[in-house]
């Protein structure tokens, strides 16, 4: 019996290790299996929580956008004036002028009077200092190339050029002449005389002669909606002469700006007087000796301001005359030059049959006769043709009584 029972024992001692061996056997397999599970599920949350921090940091993102497009507008306006308890005078284009507070991280020393702000819209406090800007009109006004005229396309006005030359292209180009003998250089000229005899032509010549930055603005761009700012395009106009020096600027058709001050006006006249007035400033501040001329030219000295024409604001005023028989004689020369003519054209004559024409007329002229020419299928220009031509445009001038009888 005994014997028996230890067999029995000695044959479950040995059947124990092997199914203990398997059991260990399939756990040890389970708990590899698992433990790659767990390694698959620990990359995977380490997957879901980067991309939940990316698309955390997204969320962000767009609520700072979305804040941003919420955000009210700025408003920009002008520094007019700093008082001593650090509150700011400003003015938006909007209408009157404000006492604001300036917010506390600008710097003192960037607030200046005519600096240009953002207010709060609610506030009107200044929020930043906007670096200055050109306006448009004036960043154009700077005429990158040089105008392509020169002296020898202005027929007649020899005086005048001579003294333009010696008005604005010698101080600019030999400012140590003037130095030496210690005259000061003129600063400004106006130039004045009837629509088409050359003032403008001239302005490009003498720019055209000088590395001067030319800058040309002509009166009626000045005139504009808002109130001050005509006056504000004037002097960001001449700061610009002064920052890119030597320069020369052309105000052309200054009558639009400069007629007579009257004593009724409307609050349309007043912002041109305005804008008048910041220009007699300018030409008032400048240091003659700098290298800034300004020519201005107009048709109407009839109705321009006297302060403008006074001793002191222009130095010279040129007056540019209506061609002269020698002069027209020069200007037909000068725009047949390109031309095909018929042997013999006599300038002489033309000039007989063209008295108070003016330079622009005369190139009028010259383009008609072409016309007429191509309407003959013609290559060469004959003289009938300006004599056609000549009928044709003078005929709108009043009392040319020669022109029917040519026709004749
Ligand atoms: N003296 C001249 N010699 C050659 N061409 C001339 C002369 N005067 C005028 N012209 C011609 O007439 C055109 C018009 O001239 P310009 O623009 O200089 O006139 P303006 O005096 O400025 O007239 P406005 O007062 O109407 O502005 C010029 O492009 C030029 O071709
Ligand atoms: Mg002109």
């Amino acid at each position: 019996m005994e014997d028996t029972e230890l067999e029995s024992e000695q044959v479950e001692e040995e059947a124990i290790p092997s199914i203990v061996a398997d059991r260990i056997q399939t756990l040890e397999a389970r708990n590899a299996q698992l433990l790659e599970e767990l390694r698959r599920a620990e990359s995977e949350r380490r997957f879901v929580e980067s991309e939940l921090i990316r698309l955390q940091k997204e969320i962000k993102r767009l609520r700072v956008e979305l804040d941003r497009l919420k955000t009210p507008p700025l408003i920009v306006g002008t520094v007019k004036d700093l008082l001593e308890d650090g509150r700011v005078v400003v003015r938006s284009t909007t209408g009157p002028d404000f006492i604001v507070f300036a917010a506390d991280f600008i710097e003192k020393n960037e607030l200046k009077i005519g600096s240009r702000v953002a207010l709060n819209k609610q506030s009107l406090s200044v929020i930043s200092v906007l670096p200055g800007s050109k306006d448009t009109l004036v960043a154009n006004a700077e005429v990158m190339e040089k105008p392509d005229v020169t002296y020898d396309d202005i027929g007649g006005l020899q005086d005048q050029i001579l003294e333009m030359k010696e008005t604005v292209e010698f101080p600019l180009t030999k400012p140590e002449f003037f130095r030496e003998v210690g005259i000061e250089p003129p600063r400004g000229i106006l130039l004045i005389g009837p629509p088409g005899t050359g003032k403008t032509l001239l302005a490009k010549a003498v720019a055209n002669k000088t590395n001067a930055t030319f800058i040309h603005i002509v009166g009626s761009e000045l005139v504009q909606k808002y109130i001050g700012e005509g006056s504000r395009i004037v002097r960001e106009l001449f700061d610009m002469a002064r920052e890119k020096s030597p320069s020369i600027v052309f105000i052309d058709e200054i009558d639009a700006i400069g007629a007579k001050r009257l004593e009724i006006a409307t609050s349309g006249d007043r912002e041109v007087q305005r804008t008048l007035m910041q220009l007699l400033a300018e030409l008032d501040g400048f240091d003659p000796i700098g290298e800034v001329k300004i020519i201005a030219a107009t048709n109407r000295v009839d109705i321009l301001d006297d302060a403008l024409l006074r001793p002191g604001r222009f130095d010279r005023i040129i007056e540019i005359p209506i061609p002269s028989r020698e002069a027209r004689v020069k200007i037909f020369e000068i725009h047949t030059r390109k031309m095909s003519l018929d042997k013999g054209i006599d300038y002489e004559l033309l000039a007989d049959r063209t008295p108070d024409a003016t330079g622009a007329d005369i190139k009028a002229i010259c383009m008609e006769a072409g016309m007429f020419a191509i309407r003959d299928e013609r290559k060469k220009i004959k003289f009938v043709d300006f004599e056609q031509a000549i009928a044709k445009i003078l005929e709108e001038d009043a009392g040319k009584s020669d022109t029917g009888a040519m026709f004749a």
